[in-house]
């Protein structure tokens, strides 16, 4: 669907401002059997986006989160898998799900995929491997490529996913592939210029292609993939979501004082090391934070402990003075570790 058709821009003191969706046109489609699908809902609903890092916590992968409405009496989309596996929770209304077994196990693909005419011949013929029908409080677990039709009663209804996206081997392949462009003398044939006119003789492609063919064969297994590894990590942590962070703390020296209870947020961390020269290192996909002893064990030990427990910057001052105990619990507030309890 056009973007002009759910946006605005176009009325009153929004007439010089594009993009910004029209509640007016939103309804009518609504009323018309559109189905209102809310993409990168996390960017948008504070709990949603803490419930979605603290997902990407406890399974180490990274989580997306989108919402549908659908209007009552409607199939939202024809079958079709997708390329992600995810928790489906109902908030309002029901929603009835088929699914099917997926013809293609782990599918490599970003936006969701028909039923093909063979797969639409099997569903004429056999039962849904799983039908149910979803009322609000209920989850149910959809895995990566499995097909689903969903529809409404009479009544509209609202859920939102879960998404885990997988980072496949596939991803990891190509992130080997692009090292080849690396300007290093191991690879300069690729970076020779196919033979002039090769768009008009097809025998010529095939050959080089069989040349590059094999030359890559040859230099990914000789070459070291450290180097692919550690850029491989960093592109890894920031498909996780950012945490939630408390830029204003910067301002008032009396938003954080030392008494004022405060509490971990373990899942704004994707992971948590020693560096080097022993100081703690916080990597939060987007930045890291290098805290230095002491009071990189306290810290390392409130974050493990991933209790929820309140504390304050006093709770520090064994091994630090007041001012670099409440500065340090400031740091930290902006870097969004911890909140206000
Ligand atoms: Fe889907």
């Amino acid at each position: 669907m056009g973007e002009s058709e759910f946006s605005a821009g176009d009325e009153g003191a929004d007439r010089n401002i594009g993009g910004s969706v029209s509640a007016r046109k939103i309804g009518s489609l609504l009323a018309s059997g559109a189905t209102l699908q809310v993409n990168q809902l996390p960017r948008m609903w504070a709990p949603v986006a803490r419930f979605c890092r603290r997902l990407s916590f406890e399974t180490g992968l990274p989580v997306d989160s989108r919402l549908h409405l659908t209007p009552p009496s409607s199939w939202s989309f024809p079958y079709h898998y997708d390329g992600f596996s995810a928790f489906i929770v109902q908030l309002s209304g029901s929603k009835a799900w088929d699914l099917y077994s997926p013809e293609l196990e782990n599918p490599v693909v970003r936006d969701g995929v028909r039923a093909g005419k063979e797969a639409l011949d099997r569903f004429e013929q056999e039962d849904p491997t799983l039908s149910v029908t979803l009322s609000p409080g209920d989850v149910l677990w959809m895995p990566r490529g499995w097909f689903h039709k969903v529809s409404t009663d009479d009544q509209p209804s609202l859920h939102i996913n879960f998404e885990f996206w997988p980072i496949t081997r596939y991803w990891l392949a190509q992130q080997l592939l692009q090292h080849l462009g690396e300007p290093v003398d191991e690879f300069s044939n690729f970076r020779r210029a196919l033979p002039p006119g090769i768009a008009r003789d097809r025998e010529k492609l095939a050959a080089v292609t069989s040349e590059v063919a094999l030359e890559m064969s040859r230099v990914l297994a000789d070459m070291s993939t450290d180097p692919v590894s550690v850029r491989s990590m960093a592109e890894i942590r920031k498909m996780f979501r950012s945490p939630i962070l408390a830029p204003a703390v910067s301002l008032s020296p009396t938003a954080v004082g030392v008494d004022t209870p405060v509490v971990m947020v373990s899942e704004s961390a994707i992971s948590v090391e020693r560096a080097a020269e022993g100081s703690l290192k916080m990597d939060f996909g987007d930045s890291t934070l290098l805290i230095k002893e002491p009071a990189a064990t306290l810290i390392g030990n409130l974050w493990k402990s991933d209790s929820g427990q309140p504390w304050s910057a006093r709770m520090l001052m064994s091994d630090l003075s007041e001012g670099v105990a409440v500065g340090l619990v400031r740091r930290l507030m902006r870097a969004g570790l911890v909140c206000h309890a």
